[in-house]
């Protein structure tokens, strides 16, 4: 059945509802409720009205559902970053370890990247002197991508021994050209102010909590030149937000990360979706902002 424009608009309004309902019988109830605290009626109320509110908000709200998935602790360790952290560590510093089972796609990937890039750089917009590529890897980004473009590179990765790779291995010659490597996890770097024309983020994005990423995108905004743009790449959920508890990763919609951007304050430049990927992958979107 087709729904009313404004329902499309107001996706709370149902949950919204429920919420005045049980309000209004609560307040009709509330002596009676009182003076037997747990009455049948209370007991009733509780389970009929308050639990399908909520049940209404996990169904409906992604973000409602994950956050005791992303903020769960044990042992003083937030698990979500535990988790990746303990799948990292087992995964070889290779093309094929940074792709997962998709190293088929990477030059698509990064041909995709190459030409988004270009709308961005150049005379007038931002600068070609230092880039930033965060949540970096070996640097299959920084080689194939920005590399060729930025005089000076630097890159940000929690996993030292794909750094060790990068500098010691992939990069070749160019690794001369890399100024630093920041070994740190992404919710704890406060990236250097002032610095970078470009800061590129692929495939880690999802590996941040929403408030983290949020800050995160906050402090990427100080650190960059005038002109300066950040471009995030990663996979975006058909719907709502999908929770991979393998990789410890958070798919979300791209209007979710629209969300999130926007509460960082930045201001979105151009939004384009990576074309020539299988059907059977997440999309994928790349989202530029500064
Ligand atoms: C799927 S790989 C992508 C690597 C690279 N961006 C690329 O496109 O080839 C994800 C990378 O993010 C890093 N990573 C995951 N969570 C992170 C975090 N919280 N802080 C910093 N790096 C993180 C991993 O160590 C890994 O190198």
């Amino acid at each position: 059945m087709e729904m009313e424009p404004e329902q499309k608009h107001e996706p709370h309004l149902e949950y919204k509802g429920a919420h005045q309902a049980f309000r209004e019988r609560w307040k009709q109830t509330d002596d009676t409720m009182c003076r037997h605290s747990m009455s049948f009626h209370l007991h009733h109320t509780l389970r009929s009205e308050f639990f399908a509110s909520y049940l209404y908000l996990l169904e409906k709200i992604p973000v409602v559902k994950l956050f005791p998935v992303t903020c769960e602790i044990i042992k003083g360790e937030k698990q979500f970053y535990y988790r990746a952290q303990q799948f990292y560590q087992d995964v070889p510093a290779s093309e094929e370890g940074m792709m997962g089972d998709f190293v088929e796609i990477s030059n698509i990937d990064l041909e995709g990247s190459r030409q988004f890039l270009q709308r961005f750089v150049g005379p007038g917009k931002a600068g070609t002197h230092c880039a930033l590529d965060c949540g970096s890897g070996i640097g299959r980004v920084t080689k194939g991508v920005l590399l060729p473009v930025f005089e000076k590179m630097e890159m940000a990765d929690m996993m030292e021994h794909f750094l060790l790779h990068a500098h010691e291995k992939y990069l070749g010659e160019d690794a001369d050209r890399i100024e630093t490597y920041y070994c740190y996890t992404l919710q704890e770097f406060t990236p250097p102010r002032n610095k970078y024309d470009l800061i590129w983020m692929q495939w880690v994005a999802c590996h941040l909590t929403d408030k983290d990423l949020m800050n995160f995108l906050k402090r990427c905004k100080k650190s960059l030149r005038p002109n300066g743009v950040i471009i995030l790449k990663d996979n975006m959920a058909r719907q709502g937000c999908k929770l991979d508890s393998i990789d410890s990763s958070i798919s979300r919609h791209l209007d979710i990360m629209r969300g999130i951007i926007a509460v960082a304050g930045l201001e979105v430049l151009a939004v384009e979706k990576q074309e020539g990927l299988p059907d059977i992958i997440m999309p994928v979107w790349m989202i530029a902002m500064k």
